[in-house]
């Protein structure tokens, strides 16, 4: 009725949008193991003979290790992993392959592999996570006493460490660590035996499969179960969060690096050259962190909108669940890796930085911290008197402490000799031991306790 064009046209388009298998085939030794575990149950269970459950167990293990030698072979007549491992289960063993499909559905099959890849994933950022972390403890232990410019709205507001600074970003991966903890324990519930949507006539035992499969429990509700996608997005939540996280240590790191700051000196091993400026040295690695944060809180988004407004159970839309997880996940694995190398192999020059702290009048709220406790002034009166010095000095092109004592006196009478020991930067960074403060000696307190939390003590 279409004519010669359409006889054919439609069905290689259907077996083409259909076709999963070239990226779910990533999936294939989740698929083997969630099978194994289902077959061993139906053989427990009486569902299927002991001897069928063996063959096909052993049939299993022959089809990944021609997986694991050749690879998984693409046909898209075959749709997915689910189906091309049974077609070629069923070329190995005969018919009795068929049975492995007793109790289950693709729904099941595929819900359960794909939360199985997760699992993985979430256990491999965390360990991406935790090698960040200790490269920013080995280094904040080196610089606890580093003294550099504290900045907000990227102008020097007081001295700092470079410890504190470091330690500042090993905080936020403690807390990505635990927002990945959290979203393993809400994924670790087996959805095998939901079937299609319904569950399964068949007397199978869902606590044996959870078990075998490392789940601490099976899922409660089988529409839930087949049609929940929770836990990519729980993932992906967390992806995008360290992203967000290592691309800002990259900026700093790309800030840092420019010649007009000149506080650090990449790892030649994450620079590149320029093809044309010789002098160049370009921080590519950390430019492409920052860029591939864009990419994987952009695959956050494109599974939040593929799950928008679908009704239950299982709908076809939801196979596009996948790219964008293994895509922030490679991305996710390769930033981790480049920024804990960035860390522990950066040189920082920490004379430019103290240098930077001194020139930026960064000592200034000492000067009126140190007007309200010696001459008892209300800040804001002290806040005043101390713009009025900063001024004086910038006019005069040097530092706070470099004021002479009577022109400090002739903005304000109060002021006597005593003011100097407050100006200077270390007085400054080792005044300020409040809890969690810049001063060296909480850094190292810090550095301490973080290096037992991550058993390097
Ligand atoms: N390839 C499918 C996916 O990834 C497997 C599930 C197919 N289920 C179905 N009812 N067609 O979602």
């Amino acid at each position: 009725m279409w004519g010669g064009r359409f006889a054919e046209g439609p069905s290689a388009i259907m077996r083409e949008i259909n076709a999963s298998i070239p990226f779910d085939k990533a999936l294939w030794r989740q698929d083997v193991a969630a099978s194994k575990a289902h077959v061993a149950m139906l053989g427990a269970q009486g569902i299927v003979s002991a001897e069928d459950a063996a063959a096909i167990t052993a049939g299993l293990d022959q089809v990944a290790a021609e997986y694991a030698a050749n690879g998984v072979p693409e046909n898209w007549d075959l749709e997915d992993i689910h189906m091309t491992t049974e077609s070629r289960l069923a070329e190995l063993i005969g018919p009795v392959a068929g049975r492995l499909h007793t109790a289950r559905s693709r729904n099941d099959q595929v819900a359960t592999d794909f939360r199985l890849w997760v699992r993985d994933a979430i256990d491999q950022a965390d360990a991406g996570l935790k090698a960040l972390q200790v490269a920013l403890v080995n280094r904040a232990g080196e610089h606890a006493d580093s003294i550099m410019p504290g900045f907000t709205h990227l102008q020097t507001a007081q001295p700092v460490t470079l410890g504190h600074h470091l330690m500042a970003y090993y905080e936020m991966a403690t807390r990505d660590r635990s927002r990945l903890a959290s979203a393993r324990d809400r994924l670790n519930q087996c959805p095998l035996g939901s079937a299609a949507l319904a569950g399964t006539g068949f007397p199978i035992d869902r606590q044996a499969t959870a078990q075998a499969l490392g789940f601490s429990e099976p899922t409660r509700n089988s529409l839930d179960a087949v049609s929940d996608r929770d836990f990519a997005l729980d993932y992906l939540m967390a992806a995008a969060q360290i992203a967000l996280h290592l691309s800002r240590l990259a900026e700093e790191f790309i800030i840092w690096a420019s010649q007009p700051f000149g506080f650090a000196s990449l790892p030649d091993a994450l620079s590149t050259g320029s093809s044309i400026m010789p002098q160049k040295k370009n921080p590519d690695a950390a430019e492409l962190v920052r860029g591939h944060a864009g990419r994987i809180i952009g695959s956050l988004t494109a599974l939040m909108i593929t799950m928008k407004g679908l009704p239950l159970a299982y709908s076809k839309d939801m196979q596009d669940d996948k790219p964008p997880v293994f895509e922030a996940a490679s991305l996710l694995t390769l930033c981790l890796a480049a920024m804990e190398g960035m860390v522990a192999g950066t040189t920082f020059r920490t004379e430019r930085m103290r240098a930077a702290a001194e020139l930026g009048y960064a000592t200034a709220t000492d000067l009126a911290d140190w007007l309200v406790r010696q001459a008892n002034i209300p800040f804001r009166e002290a806040h005043h008197i101390t713009g009025a010095a900063v001024k004086l000095a910038e006019s005069r092109g040097v530092a706070l402490d470099a004021l002479p004592l009577a022109d400090l006196q002739a903005i304000d009478g109060r002021i006597d000799e005593r003011v100097f020991a407050a100006l200077s930067v270390d007085a400054s960074v080792a005044s300020r031991a409040s809890y969690g403060g810049t001063a060296p000696e909480q850094v190292r307190q810090r550095v301490a306790e973080a290096r037992l939390a991550l058993g390097l003590e």
